[in-house]
């Protein structure tokens, strides 16, 4: 078979995640979700007591990150979420991740991975690039539904704020800013479920091959 890399960038709460995941599964490619990284260093930082604006202070976290680090369920939520999105404004942050990536993406497998800057930065010669975009207010409605979900009494308007910051954060940085590579694929979510969106993807894989 074909070896191929897909890189999926996008805001928060766009579905990026769900959709990498299952691209990863119906193509038997392995799946990398750059985002823990991020989250990994921004957690630790803080544990240590770090100041997270000091680029050396987060980048010597950065350097330090072993993969056992991943494994933490407490990654996943929003407070870890805003502690990646303050250290992944630093070069020295993003450059120790960077290797790790990039070969992670040019494994002779193939490689599924998602985050802010895979078809720009870490993989720009991926086979396939998808952008997925939402609204901010339909990405903030989908995260109060998984919290409410697991029977949280989530705020809505407080989750968009934080949508919101997030995407100025990530879209405003100079170092990788989350932006859509000029050949990626717009792939609009706000008013389409998941199903559709996987489907739509798997158009413009089955395309490429
Ligand atoms: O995708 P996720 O929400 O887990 O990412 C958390 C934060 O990590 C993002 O808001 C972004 O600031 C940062 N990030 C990044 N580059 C990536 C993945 C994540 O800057 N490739």
């Amino acid at each position: 078979a074909q070896r191929f890399t897909v890189a999926i960038d996008g805001p928060a709460a766009a579905g990026k995640g769900t959709l990498a995941k299952l691209i990863a599964a119906h193509y038997g490619l392995p799946h990398l979700d750059t985002g823990l990284l991020y989250r990994a260093v921004g957690r630790k930082a803080a544990d240590l007591g770090l100041d997270l604006d000091d680029p050396d202070a987060a980048g010597a976290v950065a350097r330090s990150l072993t993969p056992s680090a991943l494994d933490d369920g407490s990654l996943r939520g929003r407070e870890a979420g805003e502690l990646a999105s303050r250290v992944a404004v630093h070069p020295s942050v993003r450059s120790a991740l960077e290797t790790f990536q990039r070969d992670f993406a040019g494994q002779p497998a193939g490689a599924v991975l998602d985050g802010r800057d895979i078809g720009t930065v870490i993989a720009p010669d991926a086979e396939v690039k998808i952008f997925v975009t939402a609204s901010p207010e339909v990405r903030a409605r989908r995260r109060t539904d998984e919290l409410a979900a697991k029977g949280r009494a989530p705020d809505y308007e407080r989750i968009l704020a934080e949508v919101r910051e997030r995407d100025l954060r990530d879209a405003g940085r100079a170092t990788a800013p989350l932006k859509p590579a000029a050949d990626a694929h717009l792939l609009d979510t706000s008013e389409m479920a998941i199903d559709a969106a996987f489907l739509a993807a798997r158009e413009l894989i089955d395309g490429f091959l």
